[in-house]
């Protein structure tokens, strides 16, 4: 008798409970909303979510973080379910959800803005009216403002020559140092030329109390959102009330200034955004204008900062194209006799705008693009599930070899022609499309004509192992040794 039951709870108990877990969240999620729709023919796309609560988490940590091939976690799911539309239904960062990884569903979804939403998870440390945050016309309003306040041909031409000196000390106190994790020292300088054209913050310790208190918000865009001492979320908060208290002191300054010289002077992005009218005349209160200038550092520094980083990674691997790009970088020095180079020498540099488009394809900063369907959604054939978030794998785009030949090798002249509609999607698309493009391109551009033509730097551990998460980024920061050309 007692030997019955055991078998039969080997045989049949055990195993069902581990099928039950296995599915939890296939059959939670997944077969009633199969049911409901088989009717019109519609099905949720292939996949599967896993176990309950962490959904298929661990797979994903299993690729990114202890195998470090992020791609394969993407190739084993071709693998196992074909390609298809490119389409997946899993379970990561605590919602169901569907990857999308092809260029004509990425196409389809950023074209769609009203059915899928950008929604941060953390909208208090976005800053609840930040461009981040806030939705439909309100906007636009807000986006068509800051779009021609930093990424447009005039504010470029200016911002070239405001942030260029930093740029130049900089490269030059790396060579004093000798030796330095590129990492760290990328993102300093951002952060000063950010701070910069945002609110003419010039480097010293206000500055650079901001930049820590930056750092501490940007944990707790990730964090889990629970608001208590020691959390990182917790932290954040606090953070981020530090940082506003700091601009808040510098509009009440510039309203001093304002007062007092009568007429409104521009000078830097927070003017911009405390002068700024709409359609109607309205002008942005002072909570939009700090909401917003907290929401473009955090969207402008560690990007910007990181595809620096990558281009000194990338150079010192590729001496061939480092060559290159200093020939074409001498030539346009030699013509300046000295002075500073323009938006008209970038625009140029030809060789070296390809060096850039390479450097930001393969640093992917953001692997993917985060939306929410506000509605049941079909494409080809496949449900999207309202309240479903549905991830646009953008990184695999640029590194699938379907996209761009031999994906992983660094090489500018690929850029000789155009990328296949749709695989080129490091800054978004759709009216959602990142604000800042431009003016992270100009960045670039000025930092590797400086470099390029000036300095010469080794890695110090070429093999270094690659992080994957939160963002790509060599072990030990890239760490090189830098010195100037004799
Ligand atoms: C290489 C550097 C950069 C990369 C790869 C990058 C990438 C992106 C991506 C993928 C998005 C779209 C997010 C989405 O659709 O949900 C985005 C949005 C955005 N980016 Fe960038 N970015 C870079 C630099 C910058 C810079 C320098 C700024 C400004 C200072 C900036 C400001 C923004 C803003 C404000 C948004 C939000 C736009 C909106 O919601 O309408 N970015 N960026
Ligand atoms: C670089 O930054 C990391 C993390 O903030 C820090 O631990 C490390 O000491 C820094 N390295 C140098 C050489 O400054």
């Amino acid at each position: 008798m007692e030997v019955t039951v055991g078998l039969a709870w080997v045989l049949g108990v055990v195993p069902l409970l581990g099928w039950l877990f296995w599915w939890w969240n296939d059959i939670w999620y997944g077969i009633p909303v199969k049911i409901r729709c088989s009717a019109s023919g519609t099905k949720l796309p292939p996949g599967q979510m896993g176990i309950p609560f962490f959904g298929e988490m661990l797979t994903f940590l299993w690729y990114f973080n202890v195998l470090r091939r992020p791609d394969d976690y993407i190739n084993s799911k071709r693998r196992k379910y074909g390609d298809g539309i490119g389409m997946y239904r899993t379970h990561l960062f605590g919602s169901p959800g569907i990857i999308a990884c092809s260029p004509s569903i990425t196409k389809f979804v950023f074209q769609s803005s009203s059915k899928f939403i950008a929604e941060w998870p953390n909208n208090e440390i976005v800053g609840l009216n930040s461009i981040s945050a806030v939705q439909g016309t309100a906007h636009l309003r807000i986006k068509s403002f800051i779009t021609g306040a930093i990424n447009q041909p005039d504010a470029l031409r200016r911002i070239a020559i405001l942030i260029q000196p930093l740029l130049i000390t900089t490269l030059q106190s790396w060579a004093q140092k000798g030796r330095i994790v590129a990492s760290n020292e990328t993102k300093k300088v951002t952060f000063e030329n950010i701070g910069k054209i945002f609110a003419s913050f010039e480097p010293g310790p206000v500055l650079e109390r901001l930049d820590k208190l930056f750092e501490g918000l940007m944990k707790g865009l990730r964090a889990y959102p629970i608001n208590f001492p020691g959390t990182t979320y917790h932290h954040a908060l606090q953070c981020r009330k530090r940082a506003i208290a700091i601009f808040r002191e510098k509009i009440e300054k510039k309203k001093e200034k304002n007062l007092q010289g009568g007429a409104e002077i521009m000078n830097d992005l927070m003017d911009g955004l405390m002068q700024f009218k709409d359609d109607e005349g309205k002008q942005l209160s002072d909570v939009e204008v700090l909401d917003n200038i907290a929401n473009l550092i955090f969207a402008g520094y560690e990007s910007t900062a990181l595809s620096t980083m990558w281009a000194l990674h990338y150079l010192a691997k590729y001496p061939n194209v480092l060559q290159k790009l200093r020939e074409e970088n001498i030539a346009i020095s030699k013509s300046k006799n000295g002075e500073l180079i323009t938006i008209d020498d970038v625009s140029k540099m030809k060789y070296t705008n390809k060096v850039i488009e390479e450097t930001i394809r393969l640093t992917n900063v953001a692997a993917m693009i985060f939306r929410t369907a506000t509605e049941d959604v079909e494409f080809k054939g496949y449900k999207i599930p309202k309240n479903w978030k549905i991830m646009l794998w953008v990184r695999y785009l640029h590194t699938n070899p379907e996209n761009f030949e031999d994906p992983l090798c660094f090489n500018p002249d690929r850029w000789n022609e155009q990328a296949k509609p749709g695989t080129y999607q490091v800054f978004g698309g759709g009216t959602r499309i990142c604000a800042g493009n431009m003016l992270a391109r100009l960045q670039l551009a000025i930092f590797l004509h400086h470099l390029s033509v000036g300095y010469k730097w080794d890695l110090i551990n070429p093999d270094a192992k690659i992080c994957y998460l939160a963002h790509p980024k060599p072990v030990d920061g890239v760490e090189i040794t830098f010195s100037k050309i004799k």
